[in-house]
């Protein structure tokens, strides 16, 4: 049966679209269902190519037991073809996901939407960037997108 193919998006690729991809691969891995899927993330930005996620980020992930292993890389065209569902962190990478796909003269394939599109408990329509503020915010991200990547999972199974 075809995988259903899921890249998480963000600005950075070091913060919140890793963190969303280290969750949603433990949700399913508990699930027994990871072969069912291909799930990715990546940037809309490019400074930070090849780096490890951030290490504020890694750490709130671990002490929830979730390991973040990926590599930043930046969204390029193919990944319209690749990837059933392109999820994007907030407002502003939405447009720019959007508009690069404009650009680029992109084919409709992949389904783009926002991540908080799936939350239920939280009220925040974007996921907050972490990146310049404190530790707290790290695992406010974390509490976000535990729940809106679940109610991911719920939309399409
Ligand atoms: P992310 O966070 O988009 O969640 O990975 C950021 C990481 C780095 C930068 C901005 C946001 N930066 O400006 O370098």
């Amino acid at each position: 049966m075809k995988k259903i193919s899921i890249l998480f998006v963000c600005l950075g690729n070091i913060c919140r679209s890793p963190a969303a991809e280290a969750i949603f691969i433990d949700l399913v891995n508990k699930k027994g269902l990871i072969d069912k899927f291909i799930i990715d993330s990546a940037g809309t930005g490019g400074w930070h190519i090849g780096k490890l996620a951030d290490k504020r980020m890694r750490i709130a992930a671990e002490r929830r037991g979730i390991n973040i292993l990926s590599r930043a890389r930046q969204i390029h065209t193919k990944d319209f073809e690749k990837f059933d569902y392109i999820l994007a962190m907030d407002n502003s990478n939405f447009k720019n996901i959007n508009d690069f796909k404009k650009r680029e003269s992109l084919s409709n394939f992949a389904s783009i939407k926002k991540i908080q599109d799936f939350r239920s408990l939280f009220k925040e329509q974007e996921v907050p960037d972490p990146y310049f503020g404190g530790d707290e915010g790290f695992d406010y991200v974390l509490d976000i997108l535990g729940d809106s990547v679940c109610g991911f999972l719920e939309s399409i199974s």
